[in-house]
């Protein structure tokens, strides 16, 4: 059992990993102990899973290919670890050994070199993750998981794009990572069922319920959620009602515990429109296609609540009406 740097205090003991990991493309799995994770892209997502996977004790490196988004990534979660010593929930001491547990890598190979899993999320776009995944198979160890944290390309796609695709998986972690506790496993056709196992054993030492998917685009989430907001987007172009009305009718009147707009801004339009586009590609169905007004704010770089403005103004802090 590997006890990692960030687990000395009592609160966090319970999520020591200890998680198990077969070896490729070796006939009998070796269990061994996951020591150290790679985390591919450093942006919502991203930032997001290597903050929880320092804080369950593993050595985690987190690389992106652009210097400021690295820089972003790693200032996320320090606020995020300020914001709960301000509240109680963290000591400055969990602070210093998670943050212990987390290193910046500017060059791809060195942050998946020795690593027992590697976890992508880049941008929704396929021929990027493909890229990314047959450059993994080339930089990591060849008995390493390779998870996709897409949010509905299909996985199988990916994977045949390498030669390993029975250590390709799909690890669909939600928004924000270290606060929701979903994980979506994404099992293809050519996956090991180890891989699944040591998948679903990795979200499960980081504190998530996991559930089982088959790969089909859009999952058991993506899909429904994406229709939600699209449709939301158009009643507000229609002039159904306020940007802020809307979200409350299903806040209120369905007991969501955020309103579709407003959780559209947190994802990331772009994000959302990204799957939106693929689901319409994947079914060959319209009625996916992005609306024109989430198109038009994307291009204009209004992408929500990280860039600061997307359907709503959040630019002080707070959420504002502004469409
Ligand atoms: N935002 C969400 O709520 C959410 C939820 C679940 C899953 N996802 C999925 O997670 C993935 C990432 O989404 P996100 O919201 O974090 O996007 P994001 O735009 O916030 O972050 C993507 C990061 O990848 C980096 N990047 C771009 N090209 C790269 C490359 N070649 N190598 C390394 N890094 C690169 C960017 O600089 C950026 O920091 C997507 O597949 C998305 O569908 C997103």
């Amino acid at each position: 059992m590997y006890l990692g740097r960030g687990c000395s205090s009592l609160l966090w003991q319970h999520m020591v990993a200890r998680v198990s990991t077969a070896y490729f493309p070796a006939d009998l799995p070796t269990l061994v102990t996951i020591r150290r994770v790679a985390v591919i892209g450093a942006g919502t997502m991203g930032s997001g899973i290597a903050q929880v996977c320092a804080q369950t004790g593993w050595e985690t490196h987190l690389f992106d290919a652009f210097p400021e988004s690295l820089e972003r990534g790693i200032r996320n979660i320090e606020e995020f670890w300020e914001r709960g010593i301000s509240k109680g929930k963290t000591t400055s001491q969990q602070k210093e050994e998670w943050s212990s547990n987390l290193i910046l890598d500017s060059e791809i190979s060195e942050a998946v070199m020795d690593s027992d899993i590697v976890i992508e999320a880049v941008p929704e776009k396929m021929e990027l993750k493909r890229s990314i995944f047959q450059e993994l198979e080339d930089l990591a160890p060849p008995n390493a998981i390779l998870a996709t944290n897409t949010s509905g390309l299909p996985v199988s796609e990916i994977a045949a794009h390498t030669s390993c695709p029975e250590r390709v998986i799909g690890m669909h972690f939600f928004n924000p990572v270290p606060l929701m506790k979903l994980l979506e496993i994404v099992r293809h056709k050519s996956v090991d069922e180890r891989t699944v196992s040591i998948a679903k054993e990795v979200g499960e030492a980081m504190g998530k319920t996991t559930i089982l998917v088959n790969d089909v685009p859009g999952f058991a989430t993506s899909r429904l959620g994406v229709v939600l907001g699209n449709e939301a987007i158009r009643m507000l172009s229609e002039g159904v009602a306020s940007a802020s009305d809307i979200d409350t009718a299903m806040r209120l009147g369905y007991r969501h515990p955020m309103g579709p707009l407003e959780l559209s801004d947190l994802v990331g339009l772009d994000v959302r429109m990204d799957i939106l586009n693929s689901l319409a590609e994947a079914f060959q169905d319209d009625s996916y296609t992005p609306h024109p007004l989430l198109k038009s704010l994307v291009e204009s770089g209004d992408l929500g609540k990280k860039s600061g403005r997307g359907i709503y103004d959040w630019t002080t802090g707070e959420k504002t009406e502004r469409l």
